[in-house]
């Protein structure tokens, strides 16, 4: 039997804890907003040293969907789904079931979709237990695995951030680091080196970034001084909180692009690389071609091929107002972002040059 208790959410609107002895799950079901409609976001499965870890970390990721959800103007609040476990050793078809269960009682206020260690064919097993779950491999409204989309996304976010800073958004010859080779970073990998780009990669996997490096003609870094190698562009791939003050102070990029959520530990690293001269692309924006992709199948779009590129390029005309904003008022892209989801979401936000603090100077 699985068994759901309610936690204290804090400032979220819903915290659950998820148990199944007989299966060995354990997951945190996060719900930081209902405002613009069911809360949706990914499932991650990983192996955290704690409840409390992975408490936080779906607390953290559920809020940053409001915010992506937001700003590509979807009707979805802010979700997110962790079962604390390693995808290789823990995963069964029998957790996913109940852990589906789980969702389906939540009664649609929580859509559940793919996040790191989870694939379609793990939404296919969940879909057994639950109607509400996207990122299926078949069916009417099917929308598969949402990383190419994502992809996607980081893409135009590096283009324009490129743009913005450069004058040009042309990657021939230019030098992309790319931090973790997963579902989304693979893809990206792949269009950079389609238009030209010359790439420096990193992935706690050795096998896979040595597959990587031959098939994409890539420099192999190793581990975290992958921000170090000096590049036009770093995209984080990987995990989140990658951004800290000790990275941002060896980093010689002029944009920071990609799709991991959470980049920055905090707003404080925003305004570090906003001081460095680095133009960092906000991750909710960089990241929310999954969602878009997700979205089109909780909402059961019809033509869904032409809504997803719609709803792309509405985000780039977004962050390109972002960026736009950002370089009149002398701040970081961050602050400037969170304003404009905070204002979609009807919450009275202070003056951006009050939130940005020293970097208005
Ligand atoms: P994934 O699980 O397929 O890949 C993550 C990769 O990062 C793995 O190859 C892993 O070995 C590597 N990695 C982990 N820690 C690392 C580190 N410290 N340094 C270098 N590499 C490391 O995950 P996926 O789906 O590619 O997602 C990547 C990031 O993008 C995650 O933060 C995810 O939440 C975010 N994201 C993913 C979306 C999607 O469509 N899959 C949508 C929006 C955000």
């Amino acid at each position: 039997m699985t068994e759901i208790t309610e936690l204290d959410p804090g400032l979220h609107e819903a915290l659950y804890r998820v148990s199944n002895g007989a299966c060995g799950l354990l997951a945190f079901i996060a719900i930081h907003s209902t405002r613009l409609g069911p809360a949706a976001g990914g499932l991650r499965m990983r192996g955290y040293a704690d409840e409390a870890a992975a408490v936080t970390d779906a607390l953290r990721l559920s809020e940053g969907m409001t915010y992506k959800n937001a700003a590509a103007d979807l009707p979805l609040g802010g979700g997110k789904a962790v079962i604390v476990g390693h995808p290789a050793i823990h995963k069964s078809p029998e957790l996913l079931r109940a852990f589906g269960d789980a969702v389906q009682r939540l009664d649609g206020r929580y859509w559940t979709a793919e996040d790191m260690g989870m694939t379609p064919r793990d939404m296919a097993e969940i879909a057994l237990t639950t109607r509400f779950v996207a990122g299926l491999p078949n069916g009417t409204y099917a929308s598969g695995d949402p990383s190419p989309v994502t992809a996607r996304g980081v893409l135009n976010a590096i283009r324009i951030g490129l743009r913005h800073r450069t004058g040009n958004d042309d990657l021939t010859g230019r030098r992309v680091t790319v931090q973790g080779l997963g579902h989304v970073g693979w893809n990206l990998c792949s269009l950079l080196r389609d238009l030209g780009a010359h790439l420096a990669i990193s992935d706690i996997d050795d096998t896979r970034k040595a597959k990587a490096a031959a098939l994409f003609d890539a420099e192999a870094i190793l581990g975290e001084m992958i921000t170090r190698v000096p590049a036009d562009v770093h995209a984080p791939c990987a995990i989140g909180g990658t951004l800290t003050g000790g990275a941002i102070f060896h980093m010689s990029t002029v944009v920071v692009a990609g799709a991991a959520n959470n980049q920055l530990p905090s707003d404080e690293e925003a305004r570090q690389l906003h001081e460095r001269g680095i133009l960092y692309v906000p991750d909710f924006i960089a990241n929310g071609g999954g969602i878009i992709n997700v979205a089109a199948e909780i909402c059961q779009i019809e033509a869904r091929g032409p809504w997803v590129e719609r709803k792309l390029e509405a985000l780039s005309t977004t962050l390109d107002a972002v960026l736009t904003a950002a370089s009149d008022q002398k701040c970081s892209p961050h602050f400037v972002a969170m304003e404009v989801v905070l204002e979609k979401l009807g919450q009275v936000q202070n003056a951006v040059s009050e939130r940005c603090g020293p970097c208005t100077s």
